[in-house]
């Protein structure tokens, strides 16, 4: 096992090129199974998320080339029908997202039910009535997800999803687009991420109508065939960079992100006193002095994302005031807060809500990272806070950001990697 120290109070300033976004590659690597024709991503990132998802594609038969400079090609012709191990599927949730192509290209799916960050209960109802309504018969036997179409294959149907689930949106689509007839899903979710599987899948021969909307369109092809997609920029990679150079004061160019796909994040880091704007690369963002405390609340897209609360929370926890934070998609994902607390941070939980009273600066402490995000909120903490701050359990940080402590280092960070004997 590995871990993080860090000396804090070092001013950030450079540039940091943003990968392509792990959330929307998971999707498009399941979607491979639609077809007999290999599929080339390119801006794949180099993650143990991703490579999670390409052993379980080799685990169903598909040829996988790569990744080599960010480019997978998967080759799905000679796939075969398997139940989705458990050690894979426990790792990491996005795996249920394989059983509406499984579903859609064999007819049947077993999948464990997956595990992943342990941020909530997390269920997938929602994906299970995607595919119950486009006549899959569904069951759940001793923890395996059991997904069968009927005889002649997946029929068009309405989807009207309960809320507006990411994966659940993602799992319809994928099961729709080679179904037979018309499929509408109302109440989508609007993620950069779903746009990016529907430009994906249109380039593969899909009929998609509405990516980026509430209610989108799907007319059923018999076959997809072989195509080239380049995944769009990590937004949330983006945003944790801002929030970085924000809580060390710093500047820095993060090239590659989108504004367009921050618009609320952006709006909540200027409102706090953070300078940010594009330029022809990216997004330059700059800080002066300390943030002004703001309440923020977390939504579905376009509203601000879950994936950077706990990353903006150790910015507000220097702020200038006080901030309440309030989560609303995942009932628990606060495990940062006792963490950010043994920084020197001032933070209530109450609910579903942290009141954060911001303190003029942190003290560096030993951390536990214990999901992904809020690993990444305690390594930004230790930038900003003196002395030094060791974050243990980095496997979670090495899930989803590729070589976050190197892109650090190179702007004026002091963090080392070690072992843990
Ligand atoms: C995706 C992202 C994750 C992000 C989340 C919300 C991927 C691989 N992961 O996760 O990083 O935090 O969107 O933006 O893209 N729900 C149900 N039943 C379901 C499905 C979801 O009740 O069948 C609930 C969840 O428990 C949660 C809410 O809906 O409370 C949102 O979840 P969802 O949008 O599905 O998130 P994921 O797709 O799992």
């Amino acid at each position: 096992m590995e871990r993080l120290v860090i000396e804090g109070g070092h001013r950030l300033e450079g540039t940091v090129p943003i990968c392509g976004a792990k959330n929307a590659a998971l999707p498009q690597i399941a979607a491979a199974l639609l077809s007999d024709e290999p599929l080339t991503l390119t801006n794949v990132p180099d993650l143990a998320d991703i490579r999670s998802m390409l052993t379980l594609m080799e685990h169903y038969g598909v040829t996988v080339a790569g990744p080599s400079h960010a480019t997978v090609t998967l080759d799905a012709a000679a796939a075969a029908n398997r139940e989705a191990p458990y050690d894979v599927v426990r790792r990491m949730r996005a795996t249920v997202l394989v059983l509406g192509p499984l579903v859609a290209r064999f007819g049947h799916a077993r999948v464990s039910q997956p595990g992943g960050c342990a941020i909530g209960a997390r269920p997938v109802d929602l994906h299970l009535k995607a595919l119950a309504a486009l006549g899959a018969t569904v069951s759940l036997d001793g923890g395996t997800i059991d997904a069968r179409a009927p005889e002649g294959g997946l029929t068009g149907a309405r989807i009207v999803l309960a809320s507006p689930s990411v994966g659940a949106t993602e799992t319809a689509l994928m099961a729709a687009v080679t179904a037979r007839g018309e499929t509408e899903i109302l109440n989508a979710a609007r993620d950069p991420e779903v746009c990016d599987l529907a430009q994906c899948l249109i380039a593969r021969g899909a009929v998609i109508e509405g990516a980026g909307t509430h209610r989108m369109l799907i007319r059923g092809v018999d076959r997809l065939r072989r195509a080239r997609h380049e995944i769009i920029p990590d937004r949330i990679e983006a945003g944790t960079y801002a929030i970085a150079a924000a809580i060390t004061g710093g500047h820095l160019e993060l090239t590659g992100a989108r504004l367009e796909h921050l618009a609320a994040v952006g709006a909540a880091l200027e409102a706090a006193g953070v300078r940010i704007w594009p330029t022809d690369r990216g997004l330059m963002v700059a800080m002066e002095g300390r943030p002004r405390g703001l309440d923020i609340t977390t939504e579905p897209y376009p509203g601000f994302p879950t994936d950077l609360q706990a990353q903006f929370m150790a910015l507000m926890a220097i702020s200038e005031g006080a901030s309440l934070i309030r989560e609303t998609v995942f009932e628990n994902r606060f495990m940062h807060v006792p963490e950010l607390a043994r920084l020197g941070a001032d933070i209530k939980l109450q609910g579903t809500s942290a009141l954060v009273r911001g303190v003029p600066a942190l003290k560096g402490a030993p951390v536990m990272a214990t999901d992904l995000r809020a690993s990444v909120c305690l390594v930004l903490a230790g930038l900003a806070a003196a002395g030094e701050t060791v974050v243990n359990r980095v496997y979670h940080l090495d899930r989803g950001y590729e070589a976050l402590d190197r892109k650090l280092v190179r702007c004026g960070a002091r963090i080392r990697r070690e072992d843990v004997p």
